[in-house]
Order: structure tokens, then C-alpha cells, then sequence
């Protein structure tokens, strides 16, 4: 670790400590609004000045956001003289930064009011340096990692001009075969909102108006994570109980975090298309949150409420988007098009816009881009040592090892070694989904990272091109190294293009012959590490027997290779823990840990197998409880799961008090020890039951985690404090309440760790 790095590091571990101790101690409840103080912000009058001089057409202007096609090589005129009459608010994805500064150029000196643009871009995990994919990211349960990460997207980011993230994307995913959970932190509503609080801090840095910040985008508001089956932009459908006590917690997380920007999704949910959907944009974040910063649609969404059926035009639409006080339209142009209609018609008022238009400006004045609306490029920053260093540390905690028989990794240097798969050498693949900016050139694999280390003694075959490949033509080749060899390292998976926006599967084991060629494998008799790089959990039910040990990379990024590399060879102690329940089948799907208990939980000991019913059975319910016949009651793996290469011991587990009064704040104490001989980091969780309430609770929800790293023999005490206000639910009467009653709490090493189970009972 570099000097930088090491200090960035350890501040920020100490920031976090900081941050979970106030926040811990902190008696709030999830309604708690946060008003800006925006009647003393200097800021304010600034903005009313200038909204003074808007035009009508000006003010709409500043509600557009446009793009330009990669694919045009000349700045259109009629882009620039849109930007010269004060009709284009925003730029996305305008990569050419002769151009970019062109555009700024006509609009602060050209355009009316002077207004400056704010351009905008997808930089997701990474702009050049290319962390894990945010799932992967989740699954290091380091926030210090993944703050340290989106600083380094924002100052590489920001040398192009780019001083506005789509990101962080906070959707609660339960559905892997949706591809966009990917980019989610999964599927617990306490580990996306730290993970929440930790992007924002980190792409808007110290100070919003530095050159290097970008606004943060909390994205997709809301419940596009719950689209039905897993199919892309499908209908969501989320009662308020779950709405407010899963899919929304995470948002307002971004919001007390200080997200500039929020963006709407493109769902319906529950019969109202999120970007006109007045309940959560006016009721919830504006008036309950206090949200002052500005809304962007999603690309298109207000003119696919068409579509939707939800409004018979365009101008329907815009009507009823901007009623619900949607500020920008990204990419059409329904607003452009028919705001000024509406104006006189009576359906919307002037008034109403200049709230609108003022959301706008207050963002484009906290980042400063009043005072400095052009940007000084510093190239040296991109790919810079210390960015590398970091993401190929991210890579690493985010690495989840699954299955480690007889030991077989980490693997020594005395072993002949066969690397096989269609990931092994992928330099584009292993960068992931949204990755417009990573370069494969850049990028290094897991076959390069052990062929520049000369202390290994390698041979290579991929066996399959890519992930889908069907094509058996070279497993000879394939399976003569292997025989040759004293391990196979076969690293298998999915395209980047296989998961992310638009890319849902319906089956979610491994593509192409992959499957085939492992089973081939398995004959030789060698052991074999399965290494799957993919941005969903993959099912394994034909293959898990076959390996002998498994770990998941995600998709890692620019510096994939060498993190794998340094967890293979033991260098590193794997430390990731899964951020979703790992399915075994497809067909389990929704599983997640943090499911209700129903009438009928499952009974282990009285689980009967299909192939156990005797034939002419007579129908009966009878022992039945809520599990599948075939796939069990099980998941693969649990959330919160993951291997080291020590192995860790709980004890003394103790709570402050058992009989807490309301308001109290209690502590949870454990000590874990390394009793393996690596140094190693383990991932302390506690988890909490309301065991009976007014609504039904989760049989298990994630209170706090931190990760510690413990040399071996070592032990630590591991303390968390929580307040009573942080088991409340949002109850019957649309309230939040913490009511009196039983409760239990387990620490542990994941959530279905039960051997430290404490309780009390709140008075
Ligand atoms: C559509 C995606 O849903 C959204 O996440 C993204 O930020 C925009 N396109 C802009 O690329």
C-alpha cells in the first residue's frame, strides 16, 4: 500500500468509526426531515437573482438535458445554438473536451442569463480506473474502500469536465436474474445505505465546489429493483409496508448524506409510473425528506408513461411529470416541447417552474460552477499509481471465497498450474457492466498478472473463447494442460454484457459449455479453483461438486488479475462476505435472508424430499411448512457468507442491558480471535428480530457490521451501539414507532449464524 493510499486508508477507517458512532448514537427515527437552512444560504439570494432575469423559454431551457451521439463527430450547430438562446440546462455524455468546454463557453458567455451548464456521465464504478462492479463493492462491507473508490471516478472524472454522476445506483435487488444487480449493493436496506452514504461522501468529496467533486445522483427512485420476474423496466408492485421499510431506507440515506441529485425510474410502481408518481417525489422526498437538490428523469421515461398507458400523449405526460415535480427530463423532450402549453393553460404555473428551475440552480451553485464553470484537465491523475493501488485493494475485499475442500487454496509456487476459462484472459469482460470510460488496454487479467510474476510455472488454455461459447473444438487442449498440471485455475462466468441494464436471464448458471469443459475437467482427478467473475450470483447446482474450491470476483475491474492473483497465491486472506442470498435453483427466486416468518416456518427435521412421498399418496398438508418439495428450504449460500483462509471464533458476546427503556441507546460487545496463522479480516454482523409487532417483521435484519483485520492469534473486542430508534418500523398507522416488546440479536459471521444470540426486552 502507498504512502497515499495508506493514509487515505487508515483516515478514512477512522472517519467511518466517527461516522458509525454518531450515527449509532444518533436518537432519530426514519422521518426525521433534513430542511436545508436554505433561508440564510447566501446561496439563495444568488439564485433568486438570477431566476429574476429568466425568460420563460429560459427557465424551461434549464429543465433539458441533452446528449450528443458518439457516433457524430462535429458538435451540431443547432446543439450550440440551443446552448447560445439558453434552451439546454444540461449535457450527458459529451466526451470530447474541446467540445465540452465549447459548450460552457456559449452558454456562460453567450446565453442570456450566463447560466452555466452541468455536464453528465455514468461513471458507476470507476471512470478510467475501474473498481468491481457495485455488488462486488458491496460485498468488501468496507465503505472506507468504496469511498475511496468514488473519489478517485470523481477526480479522474472531473478532467473531462464531468461534475455530475449517475450513481449511486441504491436499488434493493432480490431478483439475480435481473441484470441490474449488478450495479445494486444487493439486497439488505442497512448495507445499500451505508454503501449509499459512502459513494456519496466519496464522489462529492469535502466540498461540493471543489473542481474534482461531482454531484451524486441517488438512483432509481424507486422500486425499479422489484420488477416483477426480473425483467428490465418491468411493473413494480411494493405495498407501503414494504416501500418504507425496505425499498426506500436506502434513499434516504442519500439524502441525509447530501445527495445533490436524485433520479426517477422507469417503472410503474403500483400503478403509477415513478417519474410522475407525486407520492414519492412531493409526499416523501420533497416534504417528509426535506430534499432540496433536483430530480432528473430517467432517459426517456416521461415519454414512455405513454407507453405505460398512464397518458394518451407527450403533453399528457409532461403534464403529469412536472406536476409531480420532476425537474429535468433527460434526453426527450416532452418539457421542451409543451411546458410553455401547459404554462397557459392553466396546468401548470410559472410559479410552480421557478421551484423547478431554482432546484436546478442550487446545484449548479454548490458546485461552484457559477465561479469556475470550466475544468483544468489533469490527465496524470487517470490510471494514476494510487488509483490502481486502490482497486486492486477494492478487488481483493470484495472477493468472496465459497468453497475451499481439503485446503486447496491459496495455491504455492511449487505447484504446476493450468489456467483455463474464458475469463482467465478477458480484459474487457472482467471490467463489467457500465464501464464507458475503462480501457482493455489497461486492463490487467489474471493469465497476464501470473505470467509476470516469474516465480509461477504456468500453462494456458481457455478451452472456450467466451462465456457463451458452445463450441467443444478445443477441450483437448483444455484438458492435456490440465493433465500435465498440479491445479487447475479455470476462471469461468459471464460477459460483461451479460448482466447490467437490459440484460436479464431467465437461467443464471453458467453460459455456453462452460459447465461441459468443468465436468470434463473433473475427470483428470486434478483440483480444480473455480474463479467466477459475473455481476449476479451464478446457480451451480451442476458443477459445485465438481471443484474443489470457489471463489467469486465479480466482475473486479482494471486491476482484477493481480488482486486474484495475490487471494490465489495467498497473499491475501479473503475477506468478502455475499451482499445477497446466493440461490441454488432459479426457481427459489425471491430468497432473501430477510424474509418473514409466515404461519408455517420451515422445520427442518420434518422436511420431506419429493422422492420421499410414497406414491398414491393421500393429499395432506400435514408436516408441510413453506418450503419447495424439490429445491428445499435452503439457499446455496447465505447473505453475509464468505471464507478465509483463518478461521475466526466469537466469544463473550454480552449486551449492555436487557431491559432497555425507549430512547436508550444500547451496546452489543464481542471478542473474535484469529486462531489461523494468516493475518486476515472478518466481518463482524449483527443482526436483530422484533419478535412480535404490530406488523409482521423480518425473521432477520442487519443492525451494523465492521470489518477488522486481526493478525494471527489475535483477538479483538468489537463494540456496536444502536439506539432503540434503530430497530423502529415503519408501522399500521404510517408512522415509524419502536414498540415495547421481545427481541433477539445474534453476532456472527453471517446472517444465519446463530451460535451468539443475546435479547431484551424493551420496557
Ligand atoms: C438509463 C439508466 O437506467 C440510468 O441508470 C442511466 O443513468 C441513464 N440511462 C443514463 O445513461
Amino acid at each position: 500500500m502507498g504512502t497515499f493510499s495508506r493514509k487515505f486508508y487508515d483516515r478514512h477507517w477512522v472517519m467511518f468509526a466517527i461516522i458509525i458512532l454518531v450515527v449509532s448514537c444518533k436518537s432519530k427515527t426514519n422521518d426525521t426531515v433534513k430542511r436545508s437552512d436554505t433561508n440564510i444560504d447566501p446561496i439563495e439570494a444568488k439564485i433568486d437573482s438570477v431566476l429574476s432575469k429568466m425568460t420563460l423559454e429560459e427557465k424551461i431551457g434549464q429543465t433539458a438535458q441533452r446528449g450528443k451521439s458518439s457516433r457524430v463527430k462535429e458538435l451540431p450547430k443547432d446543439l450550440k445554438d440551443a446552448v447560445r438562446k439558453g434552451q439546454i440546462g444540461s449535457f450527458l455524455n459529451i466526451m470530447n473536451k474541446e467540445d465540452a468546454k465549447e459548450l460552457q463557453r456559449i452558454a456562460v458567455e453567450e446565453s442570456p442569463s450566463k447560466i452555466p451548464l452541468i455536464f453528465a456521465r455514468d461513471v458507476i464504478h470507476g471512470f478510467k480506473t475501474i473498481f468491481p462492479v457495485p455488488l462486488g463493492q458491496a460485498a468488501s462491507f468496507n465503505p472506507s474502500i468504496v469511498q475511496e473508490g468514488s473519489r478517485i471516478a470523481a477526480i479522474e472524472a472531473s478532467t473531462y469536465g464531468i461534475r455530475w454522476t449517475f450513481a449511486p445506483m441504491l436499488d434493493i435487488s432480490r431478483d439475480p436474474r435481473w441484470g441490474r444487480i449488478a450495479e445494486s449493493a444487493g439486497e439488505d436496506p442497512y448495507l445499500t445505505s451505508e454503501m449509499a452514504k459512502a459513494y456519496i461522501n466519496g464522489f462529492q468529496g469535502e466540498d461540493l465546489a471543489s473542481p474534482t467533486s461531482m454531484a451524486a445522483c441517488a438512483k432509481h427512485f424507486i422500486g425499479y429493483g422489484a420488477a416483477e420476474g426480473g425483467r428490465d423496466y418491468n411493473t413494480a408492485n411494493i405495498n407501503d409496508n414494504l416501500l418504507h421499510n425496505v425499498y426506500l431506507k436506502p434513499f434516504k440515506a442519500a439524502v441525509d448524506a447530501g445527495s445533490a441529485t436524485f433520479m426517477t425510474s422507469f417503472n410503474d410502481l403500483n400503478g403509477i409510473p415513478a417519474s410522475a408518481n407525486s407520492y414519492v417525489l412531493k409526499d416523501i422526498l420533497r416534504e417528509k425528506w426535506g430534499f432540496d437538490g433536483f430530480v432528473v428523469s430517467d432517459w426517456n421515461s416521461i415519454k414512455e408513461m405513454v407507453n405505460h398507458g398512464f397518458a394518451k400523449n407527450e403533453k399528457q405526460a409532461a403534464e403529469k411529470a412536472i406536476n409531480a415535480m420532476l425537474d429535468m427530463e433527460m434526453t426527450s423532450t416532452a418539457y421542451q416541447d409543451h411546458l410553455k402549453e401547459l404554462i397557459t393553460e392553466g396546468k401548470f404555473s410559472e410559479k410552480e417552474l421557478d421551484v423547478i428551475v431554482k432546484n436546478i440552480l442550487r446545484v449548479k451553485f454548490r458546485l461552484g460552477l457559477f465561479d469556475n464553470p470550466y475544468f483544468d484537465p489533469d490527465d496524470t491523475v487517470l490510471y494514476a499509481k494510487k488509483h490502481l493501488a486502490s482497486a486492486q485493494r477494492a478487488a481483493e475485499e470484495s472477493t468472496v471465497l465459497l468453497k475451499n475442500k481439503n485446503e486447496v487454496l491459496p495455491i504455492n509456487a511449487k505447484q504446476k498450474i493450468a489456467i483455463i476459462g474464458p475469463l482467465a484472459d478477458a480484459p474487457h469482460e472482467q471490467l463489467g457492466t457500465w464501464t464507458f470510460d475503462g480501457e482493455k488496454e489497461h486492463t490487467i487479467t489474471p493469465l497476464k498478472a501470473f505470467e509476470n510474476d516469474k516465480q509461477y510455472s504456468v500453462k494456458y488454455e481457455s478451452g472456450l473463447s467466451y462465456s457463451r461459447d458452445k463450441s467443444t473444438e478445443n477441450f483437448q487442449k483444455a484438458i492435456s494442460i490440465a493433465k500435465s498440471s498440479d491445479v487447475i485455475l479455470f476462471f469461468a462466468g459471464e460477459e460483461a454484457i451479460l448482466s447490467g441494464e437490459a440484460h436479464s436471464r431467465a437461467k443464471i448458471n453458467l453460459p455456453g459449455a462452460q459447465e461441459k469443459l468443468i465436468n470434463e475437467l473433473h475427470k483428470t482427478g486434478k483440483p480444480i479453483v473455480l474463479i467466477l467473475m459475473a455481476g449476479r450470483p451464478i446457480t451451480l447446482e451442476n458443477i459445485k461438486d465438481k471443484v474443489d474450491a470457489i471463489l467469486m470476483a465479480w466482475h473486479p475491474g482494471t486491476m482484477g488479475g493481480p488482486a486474484l492473483k495475490n487471494i490465489i497465491t495467498g497473499v491475501v486472506s479473503p475477506s468478502g462476505k455475499l451482499p445477497i442470498t446466493w440461490p441454488k435453483e432459479v426457481g427459489q427466486i425471491p430468497i432473501h435472508y430477510n424474509h418473514k416468518n409466515t404461519g408455517r416456518p420451515v422445520i427442518p427435521e420434518e422436511f420431506v424430499q419429493m422422492d420421499s412421498i410414497p406414491i398414491g399418496a393421500w393429499q395432506s398438508s400435514l408436516g408441510n411448512t413453506s418450503h419447495y418439495l424439490d429445491a428445499g428450504f435452503l439457499p446455496e449460500y447465505s447473505f453475509g457468507y464468505g471464507l478465509s483462509y483463518s478461521n475466526f471464533t466469537y466469544s463473550n458476546a454480552i449486551i449492555s442491558t436487557e431491559t432497555p427503556k425507549m430512547g436508550d441507546t444500547i451496546t452489543v460487545k464481542v471478542t473474535v480471535k484469529n486462531e489461523g496463522d494468516q493475518k486476515s479480516k472478518e466481518t463482524v454482523q449483527l443482526y436483530f428480530r422484533d419478535m412480535f409487532a404490530s406488523i409482521t417483521r423480518p425473521v432477520k435484519e442487519l443492525l451494523r457490521f465492521e470489518k477488522i483485520a486481526l493478525d494471527p492469534g489475535e483477538s479483538k473486542e468489537v463494540s456496536f451501539i444502536f439506539s432503540t430508534d434503530d430497530v423502529a418500523f415503519y408501522g399500521p398507522d404510517k408512522k415509524w414507532i419502536t414498540e415495547p416488546g421481545d427481541f433477539k440479536l445474534w453476532v456472527g459471521e453471517h446472517a444465519t449464524d446463530e451460535s451468539n444470540e443475546l435479547k431484551f426486552t424493551l420496557e
